[in-house]
This record gives structure tokens, C-alpha cells and sequence, in this order.
């Protein structure tokens, strides 16, 4: 892989997946994101492996869709290469995935680390949306994933002027979970990325579904999915291993089983 380094034990249970196309701040061209595809595929399937946590470097975390190589492309080139088809898979991936952010998560890098489930950012992060400046939209779910975020008011500024928001502000509005130091902000991520590992994994799995569903269905529908997910973790020696050691007053060891 060119542009995109795994490292699938970084910490125990943990995998660092890391977007390594400095010079062009990370632009995410079809390369990159097919390599994207293919490293969340096969960790999420490796069963040493619990939480994955994705970064860009401290300069960006990746500054959008790859303009120059989208620059000279006709609609229907767009719609039969249909790049963002590749994204699919990160919303596919079952594990809890972190983005640690620094410095300029724009456009698709925007988008990219709203699709992941947790966002733990360094006091450089920049966030936006400037599609608007280079004469198009969102693509990849910056209209949708960020209104649900933040909000009509707020996404429509952000989308209609193109304008940044600071970690801090993103901050206020929801957008992500922390702010640290940027000499922290891997660290952090992971320090997430372990509290979340110690879970058992089956659980961590079909809670993500569950809270994934409430963005695509309505109240009644969501509580049936999740009230089914709840008893499903029954099935699991994990929830035996949970419920057993909380009657011990022992810490619990989950399997993923
Ligand atoms: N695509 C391609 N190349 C990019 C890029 C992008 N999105 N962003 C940065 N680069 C390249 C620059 O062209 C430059 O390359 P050269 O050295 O070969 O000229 C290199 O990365 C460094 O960038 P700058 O010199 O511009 O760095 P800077 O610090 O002065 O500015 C920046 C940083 C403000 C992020 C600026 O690079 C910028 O505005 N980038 C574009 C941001 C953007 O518009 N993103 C949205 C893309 S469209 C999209 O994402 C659609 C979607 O919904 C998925």
C-alpha cells in the first residue's frame, strides 16, 4: 500500500490505520481511498483486533477529495467511476472506529472523519466544508452527516461559505468528543481506543449498530433494532463472562465470543 500504512497491533486489540500522502496534505484520490477500503476490510475481519483508529499527520488530517485529479472530469465520468462507492466500506466497518484529527479535516477529509464513530481532535484541527469555493457541494455526506451533527443553521454556513470551525468550536457543537494539545492527540485517541477495547467486542459490535440505526429510522423502528440487539448479546459467553464477574466484584475478561 502506497498511501495508506497499517499497523494492526498498536496497541493490544488496537489498530492504527494512517493516511500517508503528505505532500498533497492528504488528498484523497481513488488510490488512497481504495487502499482505505481494503485495510478497514481486513482488520475489521481480524479477530485480534477491537477498535481501529485512523489518522492523517499533524499538518492534516486530510484536506478533501482530490481536486486535481477530479478537475477535469465530466459528470458522467463522476457518476461511472463513482468514487465515493468506496466510502461505502468505512460506513460498513462493524469495529469502533476513532479519527484523530490534526490540523485540516476539509470537504471528503471532513467527511471521512464524520463517518468514523468518534472524533478525538489536537487544537490545530481545522474543520469545513469548502466545496463551495471550487464551484461544487458535499458529496460524501458532508450535507447530511453534518446537519445531524450540528445542526441547519450552523451546516449551512459552514457548507454555504466554506468558512473553517476550530477544533474548540466543533467542539461546542458536537461535531467531536475531545480536544487535546496536538503533542496528545494520538495518545488520547488511543487512550479511547483501550477503554473501548476492554468491552466485549460482540457488544461494542451491535451497540454501534444500534446507535447507527437511529440515524436511518424512526423512534419505533430504532427501539424494536435495538431492543433485539440487547437480547441478541445473550447469546454471547461475554454477556455471561460480564454479568458473572459483576456478581464476583471481579474486573471481567471478554473473549469476543
Ligand atoms: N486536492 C489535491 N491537492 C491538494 C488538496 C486537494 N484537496 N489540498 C491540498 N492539496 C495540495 C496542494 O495543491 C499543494 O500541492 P503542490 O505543492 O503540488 O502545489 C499541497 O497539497 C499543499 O497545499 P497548499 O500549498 O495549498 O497548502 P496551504 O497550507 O497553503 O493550504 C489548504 C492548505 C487551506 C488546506 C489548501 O490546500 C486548500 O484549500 N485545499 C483544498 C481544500 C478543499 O477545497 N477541499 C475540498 C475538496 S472537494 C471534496 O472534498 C468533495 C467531497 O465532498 C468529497
Amino acid at each position: 500500500m502506497e498511501f495508506v500504512k497499517t499497523t494492526p497491533n498498536y496497541q493490544p486489540y488496537t489498530a492504527l490505520i494512517e493516511l500517508n500522502r503528505p505532500k498533497e496534505l492528504n488528498a484523497l484520490n481513488l488510490q488512497l481511498m481504495q487502499e482505505l477500503k481494503e485495510a478497514l476490510k481486513t482488520l475489521d475481519q481480524d479477530e485480534s483486533v477491537r477498535v481501529i483508529v485512523l489518522k492523517g499527520n499533524e499538518k492534516a488530517f486530510a484536506a478533501g477529495a482530490d481536486i486535481k485529479q477530479m478537475a477535469n472530469k465530466s459528470a458522467i465520468d463522476m457518476l461511472m467511476i463513482d468514487q465515493f462507492s468506496t466510502w461505502d466500506q468505512i460506513k460498513k466497518t462493524r469495529k469502533p472506529l476513532i479519527a484523530a484529527v490534526s490540523g485540516f479535516a476539509l470537504g471528503g477529509g471532513c467527511e471521512l472523519a464524520m463517518t468514523c464513530d468518534m472524533i478525538v481532535a489536537s487544537e490545530t484541527a481545522k474543520f469545513g466544508q469548502p466545496e463551495i469555493k471550487i464551484g461544487v457541494m458535499p458529496g460524501a455526506g458532508g450535507t447530511q452527516r453534518l446537519t445531524k451533527a450540528i445542526g441547519k443553521a450552523r451546516t449551512m454556513e459552514m457548507v454555504l461559505t466554506g468558512k473553517f470551525i476550530e477544533a474548540s468550536e466543533a467542539l461546542a457543537y458536537g461535531l467531536i468528543n475531545k480536544v487535546v494539545p496536538v503533542e496528545l492527540y494520538l495518545s488520547e485517541a488511543m487512550k479511547l481506543a483501550a477503554e473501548i477495547a476492554q468491552m466485549s467486542p460482540v457488544a461494542a459490535m451491535l451497540a454501534k449498530e444500534s446507535i447507527n440505526r437511529s440515524f436511518e429510522t424512526h423512534l419505533d423502528e430504532g427501539l424494536h433494532f435495538e431492543r433485539k440487539n440487547f437480547y441478541l448479546t445473550f447469546a454471547s459467553e461475554d454477556q455471561k463472562e460480564g454479568m458473572q464477574a459483576f456478581v464476583e466484584k471481579r474486573s471481567p475478561n471478554y473473549q469476543g465470543k
